[in-house]
């Protein structure tokens, strides 16, 4: 069987529509304006909430089946050893838990889907999760995948089950939790791997961050995620402690979720007095 396969070589049926990261992050329909600061999506008075939720649970579904595919090919990709280019066979047997993990939260998400009707392919896939898993370094898989996305499904799993609490929804609420549990076995899983091997070698350790850093920085979508009221996601601070993140790494994601709102609104206020994309 072959190696290191491409985004281009994953299976997905007719019912799936691909789409782009870039024109995720530059969807106009997302910029949120300086005026209408206080927007929030995922606020249960905002008569759109339920369809931000479907879009968003969708997009969690369509990661769901790629942490699959992404852990699935960790397995494989890599010789078992003690090299760069190799892995231990006890972080091969951590990506198969993990591929057992991600193929019931594949089931859980569709059955939620349905109960929140919605459907597979309402909305489009962007392939960002695989991708950050095609690194030739497993380390930079773990930090691009385990610690970053997957850092970010906590933050989303832990407001998505507020909603369910919120709307007195249990089904979204109990999905929500259980995932939200085995999320957290799967940061922990890119926390501890990462210090592991990396232990004697500062530089790739630095540079397996510096990825994570790009991928939260892009995730960060505008101010997507952050501690205030105005942010739809809010950071998990409690969940991420346990998932093996410290307190300075936390606050220097609130940090990067700050610049990338800042450049959202620069960017939306600079088109809407140009009259160019978002001021249409
Ligand atoms: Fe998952
Ligand atoms: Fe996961």
């Amino acid at each position: 069987m072959k190696r290191m396969l491409s985004v281009q070589d994953l299976a997905r049926d007719e019912r799936f529509e691909r789409i782009k990261i870039e024109d995720v992050v530059f969807d106009p329909r997302n910029a949120v304006l300086p005026e209408d600061k206080n927007r929030n999506g995922f606020k249960v008075t905002d008569p759109e909430s339920p369809d931000a939720v479907r879009q968003l649970m969708h997009g969690i579904f369509v990661g769901e089946i790629q942490a699959l595919e992404g852990a699935g090919r960790t397995c494989y990709d890599f010789d078992t050893g003690p090299g760069a280019d190799e892995v231990p066979f006890e972080l091969k047997l951590d990506m198969a838990r993990q591929c057992w993990d991600e193929s019931r939260h594949v089931e859980i998400s569709v059955k939620l889907a349905e109960h929140m009707g919605s459907a597979i392919g309402e909305f489009a896939e962007q392939t960002m999760l695989f991708e950050a898993a095609c690194s030739a370094d497993p380390v930079f898989r773990l930090c691009g995948v385990n610690r970053a996305l997957e850092g970010l499904a906590i933050d989303v799993f832990n407001t998505m089950r507020e909603f369910g609490d919120l709307t007195s929804d249990p089904v979204l609420f109990f999905s929500e939790d259980w995932m939200l549990a085995d999320e957290v076995t799967h940061v922990k899983m890119g926390s501890d791997w990462l210090r592991r091997l990396t232990e004697h070698d500062p530089e790739r350790r630095n540079r397996a961050l510096e990825f994570q850093r790009t991928v939260d920085k892009i995730f960060s979508l505008g101010g997507f995620r952050g501690e205030s009221d105005e942010n739809p996601v809010h950071l998990a601070r409690k969940f991420r402690r346990m998932a093996g993140f410290d307190e300075a790494e936390m606050d220097e994601l609130v940090e990067i979720s700050k610049q990338a709102q800042a450049d959202a609104e620069a960017m939306a206020t600079a088109a809407a007095e140009g009259g160019g994309a978002y001021g249409a």
